[in-house]
């Protein structure tokens, strides 16, 4: 048998199998609401031990890109209710991966009202796609305020209390990729004098403060976050290599004492192997990894390796029974990459299952 199939227990996380169906945005939610479509994609997958869903946004002002889902209103709430119907009827679990995406967004893509906002009002290079007027320059943020980085936290709270009002097992904080966490944690990105500017902690202050709001509504066990040490996507900068280890055995440490129930890592080529390590030593509960990963390596990294669970991005975007071809040995699905963010059911709910094929 193998180890990924069989079922896993750490504290309070009781899952069917180890297998975890990485977050992917996917751009199906038309006015920023969860809809049936969405539902069915992931009952579909429900045979993952766990789910996290998409990037979610917490607040207007973080909803950067197009038909992205949020989870700040009462029709979304509701809306979202189908979702974890779902993925329960399949026996898995699902976490709702709390996305804010900062800086990376246009003022285009947001709800009227909503201005973009960030650590700091330093601008990412780079472009995005907007309905109204196709691929624009990033728009440049506005610094949040002390006040206004607080309400942001409470913002988080509210929406992790909708999501489990909604049904959903647990939240993800998306504290990877470039989005408004990492954009804190950034030295350069970061260039506030306030509590949440400075040496690590103060930047570190910020995932902590919500990590510990979250817990606070929901309960530390129904937390996870997603972490990705020396990532440089979305305009992020590279920084000293000594002080990206210290950030992330201080934040690791931290987490471990917040009692939360995961830490996601998604690996990349940077990532030095002592911070691999002070992650695992510092914290006590799960670790999920995730990227590159196929059956044979995920396999390896949960029997040789740390991981605790193993999480699959484009793999499970492109099979829908992707535990049923684990323990078949069966061919993979590729991904279509031209209609991952297509809006239609077409590359999202039509891959086929060795059933149907
Ligand atoms: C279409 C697509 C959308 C993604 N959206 C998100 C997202 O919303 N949040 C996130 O944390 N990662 C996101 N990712 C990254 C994946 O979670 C994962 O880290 C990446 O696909 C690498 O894993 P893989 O090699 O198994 O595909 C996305 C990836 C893809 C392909």
């Amino acid at each position: 048998m193998k180890k990924i199939l069989t079922p896993y227990t750490k504290g309070n996380l009781t899952l069917k199998n180890h297998l975890v169906m990485a977050p992917m945005t996917r751009s199906r939610a038309i006015g920023n609401l969860p809809n049936d479509l969405i539902a069915e994609y992931y009952g579909q997958r429900s045979g993952a031990g766990l789910i996290i869903t998409e990037g979610v946004s917490p607040l207007p002002e973080g909803l950067g890109y197009t038909n992205i889902p949020g989870i700040f209103s009462a029709a979304q709430t509701e809306g979202w209710k189908k979702t974890a119907a779902a993925v329960h009827s399949g026996n898995g679990k699902i976490f709702m991966q709390l996305m804010h995406t900062g800086r990376i967004g246009h003022n285009l893509n947001l709800p009227a009202g909503s201005t973009l906002v960030g650590a700091s009002s330093l601008k990412a290079t780079g472009q995005i796609y907007t309905h109204a007027s196709g691929v624009q320059d990033y728009s440049g943020p506005v610094a949040l305020t002390t006040e206004g980085v607080k309400k942001v936290i409470e913002g988080y709270g509210t929406a992790a209390k909708n999501a489990v009002e909604a049904g959903f097992d647990g939240v993800e904080l998306h504290a990877a990729n470039g989005y408004l966490p990492e954009q804190f944690l950034n030295p350069v990105v970061n260039n506030r004098t306030d509590e949440f500017g400075g040496n690590i902690i103060n930047r570190a202050k910020f995932i902590l403060s919500v990590v510990e709001k979250i817990a606070v509504e929901i309960g530390k066990d129904k937390v996870g976050i997603r972490l990705s040490p020396f990532s440089t996507f979305n305009d992020l900068p590279a920084y000293d290599a000594e002080e990206v280890y210290e950030t992330y055995a201080y934040l690791s440490k931290q987490l471990n004492a917040l009692g939360i129930a995961y830490i996601h890592i998604g690996i990349n080529a940077a990532i030095t192997q002592k911070t691999l390590d002070v992650i695992r030593e510092n914290f006590n509960g799960t670790i999920i990894l995730c990227n590159g990963l196929t059956p044979e390596t995920a396999e390896i990294a949960l029997t040789k390796g740390f991981a605790d669970l193993v999480a699959f991005g484009k793999s499970y975007l492109a099979n829908p029974d992707l535990d049923k071809r684990i323990e078949k040995d069966a061919p993979l699905n590729q991904p279509d990459m031209k209609t991952l963010y297509s809006g239609s059911k077409e590359g999202f709910t039509d891959y086929p299952t060795l059933e149907n094929e």
